[in-house]
């Protein structure tokens, strides 16, 4: 997979015109939500090197990430006259940089793509490192493929008009990034205020965050192994994530993935002997700014069925878990048993309640 340029960005205009003129092509396209357009799009319209550009727009939100959305950027794609030498900027979320990345992937055989995230979760994670995809029979990024963008610019303007909730969800994938990393990250993001934000400052922990993700998918673009530990907190995590949805109280990926991290470090400590000083405090950074999901043990069996139909399992009824040893020490390929996933949800009742 061929790596793609990540541009920390002080200069929208300068960095797309750099970015476009890397990228040869007869036509641009540029994606975007019913949001992005009315909210991003205005930023980029009127740079002159994208006065000729056609414009796609789709739904917001996940409900939209499907196959029909999809056909609908091919149909757009097609009539609007793009050839396998356009160029398709995708400006939004992880689900215009998933489903556009997705569509210009395989339109024609693939087309090139520049992503331009507008949500903290996108500009860490979703738009960086090649992962596309749509929703399908009722199952999360079920189809997809490795595509990298050709370039990402990643522009923390955009994130200076992003809810509270939304930054947070981000954030928990940066707090990932620093426990999968180094002990001086990880201590820089749990004093980070998130109560008052200095921007700069998180532009600054933004470009180290995406340097994590970089370095690790550039060692296993194919998630055959190293790359397992961005999947940290994610096991427990995609359970909480389904279990909101089904119980009509949706919580956002971040949080699920940050009280799925609560239960992982307390799972690496038991296990692979990761720090308690260190779990408690990354605890208390999450209780203080995430709150905590409710549920009881009635519901332990409910989200034990949901870890078992993860698709990081190896085996069907084994679940794969991502588990630390220190922070930066990974330990991949770990399971538990039904016991110990019980185990980690009562230490996560009694110390978030
Ligand atoms: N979101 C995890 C990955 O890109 O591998």
């Amino acid at each position: 997979m061929s790596k793609q340029e990540v541009m920390i960005c002080h200069q929208l205009e300068d960095n797309l015109r750099h970015a476009i003129e890397k990228c040869p092509h007869d036509k641009i396209f540029i994606l975007t939500d019913e949001h992005t357009r009315t909210f991003c799009l205005p930023l980029i319209e009127k740079m002159p090197f994208l006065r000729n550009a056609e414009q796609i727009c789709i739904g917001v939100e996940d409900l939209h990430k499907n196959l029909e959305t999809l056909a609908y950027v091919w149909t757009e794609l097609s009539s609007k006259g793009g050839t396998r030498h356009s160029l398709m900027i995708n400006l939004g979320g992880g689900m215009v940089t998933d489903l556009g990345g997705f569509a210009a992937a395989t339109f024609k055989r693939g087309i090139q793509m520049i992503n331009i995230p507008t949500t903290l979760l996108a500009m860490v994670d979703a738009s960086v490192g090649g992962k596309t995809g749509i929703n399908f029979n009722g199952l999360k990024n079920e189809i997809g493929s490795f595509a990298p963008a050709d370039s990402v610019i990643i522009d923390c303007e955009f994130l200076k008009t992003l809810d509270h909730k939304n930054l947070l969800s981000g954030y928990a994938e940066m707090l990932k990034h620093g426990l999968i990393s180094n002990t001086r990250h990880w201590s820089e993001l749990i004093t980070f205020n998130m109560e008052n934000i200095n921007f700069k400052h998180l532009q600054k922990l933004v470009g180290e965050s995406v340097e994590v993700k970089e370095n690790i998918v550039e060692q296993d673009p194919f998630e055959k192994g190293i790359r397992k530990a961005l999947n940290f907190g994610h096991t427990i995590g995609h359970a909480f994530e389904s279990f909101s949805l089904e119980i009509e109280k949706p919580v956002l990926h971040g949080y699920a993935v940050a009280w799925g991290m609560v239960c992982e470090l307390y799972y690496s400590h038991q296990k692979t002997g990761f720090p308690k000083d260190k779990l408690y405090q990354t605890i208390q950074f999450i209780k203080n700014n995430y709150g905590k999901l409710e549920f009881t043990c009635k519901d332990y069996d409910r989200l034990y069925e949901f870890m078992k139909h993860d698709k990081k399992n190896v085996a069907s009824g084994i679940v794969n878990f991502t588990l630390l040893g220190e922070i930066g020490d990974i330990r991949i390929n770990q399971t538990a048993s039904r016991e110990d996933i019980f185990d980690m949800l009562d230490f996560y009742s009694e110390t978030m309640g």
